[in-house]
């Protein structure tokens, strides 16, 4: 299944295949941003070649775009290794899994995404093939039930999740590095975009390149989708050249504002502040409100409105921060005791606007 946020949100997140794949950098050296992960994924395929051994298992973990299957494909790129692919809902039987770890050669890679979804008998599976390299399965049922045990190929899983909280303690813990990806800032995605232009043939500015980072939400696949979009704009109203003025109106367009934040966002955050009175309010009340799903919300949109200090979560429910209310124009209440413990929590400058250099209106 893909992603849900790709099917259920508007055109920023629309998923095609080949275009993903001819923009996914294929090794470590054009992979921007996200300098430790890398720096110890890099350590990591180095000491493992060094050895002759296979790699660790990895648990890559972060919310959607962010570059989980990317890394995959690098790992076993630099480690010149086989990588096969899968997702924890797509494996419904044991004998499914069964079938691709005894096909699974010395060294290589699988690759399980949405790995938070598996199937618990599924999973009890995978501890003996992960821990021990082998799998004990059942075989006839009632009094002829018989367990054979078989052996596997020293392989490497790499584990994707968007709801790290949702992989269970022992399955996290079988895992010998665990990688969370952070949201992008501004001049990673530029360099992103710009990449990207090179790769589709589509002239564009440094400038439309920002524009277009500015409102990617810290995530390189948004960042791609809206080149797209600004390259379809180019052709059509302007001489094919993606510059700041082409790239702002071709996103006006879109009704993406300059903090990144799309129709949904600003309708979970108008909802907060005034159906709520501000908050708190539980995800299942605020996803009815909205009329979106609460998954879409928590794994979504909320990650980064966290991140960007407009809302809070606490053990009550969502609360608007002042960041929201400001963003509508509207005054803060008189800062409760609570409002004021949070926004002390809250980044001040988050990451993606402190590290900008770019205008933040356009
Ligand atoms: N660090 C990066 N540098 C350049 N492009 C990236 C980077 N991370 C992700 N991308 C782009 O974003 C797209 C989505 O990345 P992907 O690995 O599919 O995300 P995830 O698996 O985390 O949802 C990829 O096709 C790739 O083109
Ligand atoms: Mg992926």
């Amino acid at each position: 299944m893909p992603e849900k946020s790709n099917s259920q949100k508007n055109f920023t997140t629309k998923t095609d295949e080949s275009f993903e794949a001819s923009l996914r950098p294929p090794f470590f050296q054009d992979f921007c941003g996200q300098k430790k992960t890398v720096e110890r994924l890099q350590l990591m395929v180095e000491a493992a070649k060094a050895r002759g051994d296979p790699l660790q298992h990895i648990l890559l973990s972060g919310p959607p775009g962010l570059g989980k299957t990317t890394l995959a494909y690098i790992l076993a790129n630099a480690m010149g290794v086989e990588i096969k692919t899968t997702s924890g809902p797509t494996l419904e039987k044991a004998g499914d899994l069964a079938g691709i770890l005894t096909n699974l050669s010395h060294g290589s890679i699988l690759f399980i995404d949405e790995i938070h979804r598996l199937q618990p008998a599924i999973e009890e599976y995978l501890y003996p093939a992960i821990e021990d390299f082998h799998l004990d399965i059942v075989i006839d049922q009632g009094p002829n039930a018989r367990s054979i045990r078989l052996n596997l190929n020293h392989f490497t899983l790499i584990g994707a999740t968007t709801r790290s909280g949702m992989v269970s303690a022992p399955l996290r813990s079988r895992f010998g590095m665990n990688c969370r990806l952070d949201y992008y800032n501004v001049s990673e995605l530029q360099e992103i975009v710009l990449r990207s232009a090179r790769i589709l043939n589509i002239p564009c500015t440094p400038e439309g390149a920002l524009q277009i980072a500015n409102r990617s939400r810290g995530t390189p696949r948004i960042a791609n989708n809206l080149l797209r979009w600004c390259r379809d704009f180019a052709q059509v109203r302007a001489s094919n050249l993606i510059d700041d003025t082409v790239a702002s109106t071709a996103l006006k367009l879109l009704e993406i504002d300059s903090d990144g934040l799309d129709e949904m966002d600003l309708r979970i955050l108008q909802c907060i502040i005034q159906h709520f009175n501000g908050g708190p309010v539980g995800l299942n009340s605020l996803a009815v409100a909205i009329g979106e799903e609460p998954d879409t919300i928590e794994e979504v949109h909320e990650p980064y409105l966290i991140q960007q200090g407009f809302i809070a979560r606490t053990s009550q429910g969502r609360i608007a921060l002042r960041r929201a209310y400001l963003k509508f124009n509207i005054t803060p209440p008189p800062s409760s005791s609570q409002l004021n413990f949070l926004e002390t929590l809250t980044p001040q400058n988050p990451p993606l606007s402190s590290s900008s250099t770019a205008p933040t209106n356009s």
